[in-house]
């Protein structure tokens, strides 16, 4: 069979001859593809893109050229754990995706499509002008998608994204919602604490509080409850973990279960996070569970940027006064432009809200930061410390009404999840009368 130009090419590269055939021939896609990327990833305004879960990827690809090429341009996408292989030997590992490479070979790529297709990994196909045999085989082996090599830069992240969301909707990934401080103190943890009560209370689901304020985590104290397993715990053997054993490893009541973190943690083995464990753990925390809620008190450090990147919401908490809406509004400039979230996942509460004390409304704090989606927390300094200090659940609190009213309005709203408007049914006789 007859190649086109640019495929001979790169077979004959292996040949040893590269450099003469580089000067004699336009080698168009590899180089083109290379020169693009090292102009792409040498532009520092560039945004990391991040999987909506963690893949693990094979390529498949016998050119040393465009190996370098699709190595650095992968390297801008998080969640993405890629190994690259000349050829399909024996599909070991457990790879959701692979990218196969035609460099001109069509018996051996349509091998290795075979190889990886019965492996169950979702593929997707990189070359030019593709040999009619090859394209038949991969359409009856119904492949992801096709990308030309010489558009790859642009399309085969798009291709990647595309399989990631289909297979994050496949494995029901539960959302995570983060609740971070516009500034320090504005009650992130109370809320969090709040939610998770008020949720877990109305819901058969199991329901996940993730502690990621490395220096004063308090969620434990606050549930009044006594963990012995920690996230540097989890993050250190997040490998082996299996569903059973983080739910078993979690400390809970009833269907809400916490993942604390020892207070000062980053002062010792969680100082350097690493964000692909991070990753990984909260993959498998999202499997194990319908909802997550993580308090983010500290803002945006090296463990909660997965954390935000992941979450289908993120709740600012604020106070009502100047300087905490300056700071809400430059933290949501910096989530939108620097991280690239959708304006659209934020949304700000305004917590130990009064009308008593101060004159600033829900509306001009709407217009201030350019976030339409605000919700209020009223002040009540008695029942957020029956909480917050003497770890008192809300529903044994005769005060929390108007708290628990407030709560669900932002559970209506924004959570990705059936709740029931009423608390469930408590004790022996109303579970199986139905009767509260
Ligand atoms: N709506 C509220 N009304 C009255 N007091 C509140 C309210 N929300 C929180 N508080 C109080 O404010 C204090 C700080 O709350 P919390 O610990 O939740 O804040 P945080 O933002 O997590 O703080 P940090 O930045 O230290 O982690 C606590 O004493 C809590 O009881
Ligand atoms: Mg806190």
């Amino acid at each position: 069979m007859q190649y086109p130009a640019a495929i001979t090419l790169s077979v004959r590269n292996r040949k040893e001859d590269l450099y003469m055939e580089n000067k004699l021939y336009d080698v168009k896609p590899f180089n083109s593809l290379s020169k693009k990327v090292s102009s792409a990833s040498s532009n520092q305004g560039s945004l990391d893109m991040s999987l909506s879960l963690m893949i693990k990827a094979l390529i498949i690809c016998d050119d040393e050229q465009v190996k370098s090429a699709l190595e650095e341009l992968l390297k801008a996408v998080k969640n993405l754990d890629i190994h690259f292989e000349n050829k399909v030997s024996f599909v070991t590992e457990n790879y959701s995706l692979a990218i196969i490479v035609f460099t001109g070979e069509e018996q051996q790529t349509i091998l290795d499509i075979e190889k990886v297709s019965n492996s169950g990994a979702s593929i997707i196909l990189i070359g030019d002008t593709l040999p009619q045999g090859l394209l038949r085989k991969a359409l009856q082996l119904s492949i992801k998608d096709v990308v030309p090599l010489e558009t790859a830069e642009d399309e085969l992240i798009p291709a990647i994204q595309q399989i990631a969301n289909q297979l994050s909707q496949h494995a029901n990934l539960a959302p995570v919602i983060s609740v971070i401080n516009g500034k320090g103190g504005s009650g992130a943890s109370f809320i969090t604490n709040s939610l998770g009560q008020v949720i877990s209370d109305r819901s058969e689901h199991e329901i996940a509080l993730f502690d990621a304020d490395l220096q004063h985590g308090s969620l434990a104290d606050s549930m009044n409850l006594k963990p012995s397993y920690y996230l540097d715990d989890a993050l250190e053997e997040v490998k082996e973990l299996d569903s059973t054993a983080i739910k078993s490893m979690m400390v809970r009541r009833n269907n809400l279960s916490l993942l604390p973190v020892k207070a000062y943690s980053q002062l010792n083995r969680l100082a350097h996070i690493d964000q692909n464990r991070v990753n990984q753990l909260l993959g498998k925390l999202r499997l194990s569970y319908r909802l997550m809620l993580a308090d983010l008190s500290r803002g945006v450090d090296s463990l909660s940027v997965p954390i935000i990147e992941s979450s289908e919401h993120v709740l600012i908490i604020i106070q009502q006064n100047i300087v905490s809406i300056r700071e809400a509004k430059e933290l949501v400039e910096q989530l939108k432009n620097t991280m690239g979230i959708d304006g659209e996942k934020l949304h700000i509460i305004v917590n130990r809200f009064s009308d008593k004390y101060s004159t600033i409304s829900v509306d001009d704090i709407r217009k201030t930061i350019g976030i339409n989606s605000v919700f209020k927390i009223s002040n009540d300094y008695q029942l957020a410390s029956s909480c917050t200090e003497l770890g008192k659940p809300l529903n044994e609190l005769s005060n929390s009404k108007h708290l628990t009213e407030e709560l669900l309005e932002i559970i209506k709203n924004i959570m990705p999840l059936d709740i029931k408007h009423d608390s469930k049914p408590q004790g022996f006789w109303a579970k199986i009368t139905g009767k509260k």
